[in-house]
C-alpha cells in the first residue's frame, strides 16, 4: 500500500479523508498538522492504535521537519489540506493566511521538490503532490453566469481566496518550471461531520440547539454550491490515482443553495429531531450585518472529472444534512471539546458588531 504524507490532517476535511484512507486500507498516513483552533485530535483518536497512522505536530512551513518526515517516511505522495480555511477570519486577520497557504505551500513544495528529486526514476514516476484548493479563487458568479469551469481566469476576492489562488499559482509552477507531478483540486462549500462550527452549517446547528440567535449575513440570498464531505474525499482520492499530471480537477455538489434555504432547512431538520412545544427553531432565524466583499454565488461544473474520472457526488442534500445534524447531536463530547474559550472569543469577534 502507498504512504501518503497528508497535512492538515486533524482538520474538517483531512481528517474526513484520513478516516476513510485507513477504513478502507487506501493509504498509509502521516498526518502533519500544526493544531490550530480549527483542528481536533479527538476525531482521529480511533486510530490511536494503528500502526499505519502516525501523527506529528508540526507546521508545513517547516522544511527542515517536513524534509526529515520524507526522508524518515519516503511517501508516494503528499496531499496538502493544511490551510487557514475562514474567509471572516481573513477578512479580520489576513496575516496568517499569507504564512501558511502562500508562504507554507511554498516551503512544502521546496521539500517535496528536494526529495523528489532524489528518487529512483521509478519512485519519481509514481509520486503526486495533491494541493487541495477552493472554487474561491474563482472569485463571483452572477445569477445566470455558467458555472466556474477549470479554465476559469482566477478572479480572488477575500484574503483567504487570494491565498489560495497564490498557492495554486506555485503549485502550477512548481509543475512546469520542475517537472513535480502535481495535482490540484478545486473543490465547492464542504459540509458533514466534524467540521468546526465557525463555518455555517455547523453554526446554525449548535446555535440553535442552545436557542441563539442564527445570525445570516445580508439578505441570505447568497448561493454556495453545497457537497458532501466523504464525496469530496472520494474525489480527492480518485485524483490521486488517476488524475493526469499537472492537471487541476473541479469538484461540486450540483447543489446550488441561497443561505437562507439552507438555515430554514436545518432549522426543519432540528424541529423533527429535537422538537419543542409551541416553539420553531426558524424563529431564531436573524438578518446581520453582512461579510465585506461577500461573494454573491459560487457553482462548480465538475463535467471534466466526471468525463475522464467517472466521479460524480453519491450523497444528496436532504440525506447529508440529516447525517450531519445527526452526528453533532451525537457527537457532544467532541462538540464541547472544539467550544473553547478561544471559540467564544472569536463569536464575540465576528458577531457582537454585526448586529442590524
Ligand atoms: P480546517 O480549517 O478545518 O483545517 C485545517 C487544518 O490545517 C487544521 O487541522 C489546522 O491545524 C491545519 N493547519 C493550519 N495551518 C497549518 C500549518 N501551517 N501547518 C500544518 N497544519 C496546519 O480546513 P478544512 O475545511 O478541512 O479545509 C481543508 C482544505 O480544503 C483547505 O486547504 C481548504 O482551503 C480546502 N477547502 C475547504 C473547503 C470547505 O468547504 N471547508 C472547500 C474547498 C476547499
Ligand atoms: O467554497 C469553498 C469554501 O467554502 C472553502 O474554500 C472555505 O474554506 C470554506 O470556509 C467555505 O467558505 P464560505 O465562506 O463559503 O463558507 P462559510 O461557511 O463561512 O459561509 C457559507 C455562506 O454562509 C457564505 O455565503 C457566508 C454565509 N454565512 C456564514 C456564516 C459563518 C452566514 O450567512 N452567516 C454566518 O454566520
Amino acid at each position: 500500500m502507498f504512504t501518503a504524507l497528508v497535512t492538515g490532517g486533524a482538520g474538517f476535511i483531512g481528517a474526513n479523508f484520513i478516516l476513510l484512507a485507513r477504513n478502507k486500507q487506501w493509504l498509509n498516513v502521516v498526518n502533519l498538522d500544526k493544531l490550530t483552533y480549527a483542528s481536533n485530535l479527538q476525531t482521529l483518536a480511533e486510530l490511536q492504535d494503528d500502526i499505519n497512522y502516525h501523527f506529528v505536530r508540526g507546521d508545513i512551513g517547516n522544511v527542515e521537519l517536513v524534509s526529515y518526515l520524507l526522508e524518515q517516511y519516503q511517501p508516494d505522495a503528499i496531499i496538502n489540506f493544511a490551510a487557514e480555511s475562514h474567509v471572516d477570519r481573513s477578512i479580520l486577520s489576513p496575516q496568517e493566511f499569507i504564512q501558511t497557504n502562500v508562504s507554507g505551500t511554498f516551503n512544502l513544495l521546496e521539500a517535496s521538490r528536494f526529495y523528489w528529486q532524489k528518487l529512483s526514476l521509478q519512485k519519481q514516476q509514481q509520486f503526486r503532490f495533491l494541493h487541495v484548493s477552493t472554487d474561491e479563487v474563482y472569485g463571483s458568479l452572477n445569477l445566470k453566469d455558467p458555472a466556474f469551469r477549470e479554465d476559469t481566469p482566477y478572479a480572488p476576492n477575500s484574503p483567504y481566496a487570494a491565498s489560495k489562488a497564490a498557492s495554486d499559482h506555485f503549485v502550477r509552477a512548481y509543475y512546469h518550471t520542475y517537472g513535480l507531478p502535481t495535482l490540484t483540486t478545486n473543490c465547492s462549500n464542504n459540509y458533514g461531520p466534524r467540521q468546526f462550527p465557525e463555518k455555517l452549517i455547523p453554526l446554525i446547528i449548535l446555535n440553535a440547539l442552545d436557542y441563539k440567535p442564527l445570525p445570516i449575513y445580508g439578505d441570505g440570498q447568497n448561493i454556495r454550491d453545497w457537497l458532501y464531505v466523504i464525496d469530496h474525499c472520494e474525489a480527492i482520492y480518485l485524483v490521486l490515482q488517476q488524475g493526469k499530471i499537472g492537471e487541476t480537477y473541479n469538484i461540486g455538489g450540483l447543489n446550488e443553495r441561497a443561505n437562507v434555504n439552507v438555515v430554514e432547512k436545518i432549522c426543519a431538520i432540528l424541529d423533527e429531531l429535537v422538537p419543542k412545544s409551541d416553539f420553531n427553531y426558524s424563529s431564531l432565524m436573524t438578518f446581520v450585518k453582512d461579510r465585506p466583499g461577500h461573494d454573491k454565488r459560487y457553482a462548480i461544473d465538475c463535467s471534466k472529472i466526471k468525463r475522464d474520472l467517472g466521479w460524480q457526488p453519491q450523497e444528496n442534500f436532504d440525506s447529508g444534512l440529516l447525517k450531519t445534524v445527526q452526528w453533532y447531536l451525537s457527537n457532544s463530547y467532541w462538540v464541547n471539546q472544539v467550544r473553547s474559550g478561544a471559540y467564544k472569543n472569536w463569536l464575540k469577534q465576528n458577531y457582537e458588531n454585526r448586529k442590524s
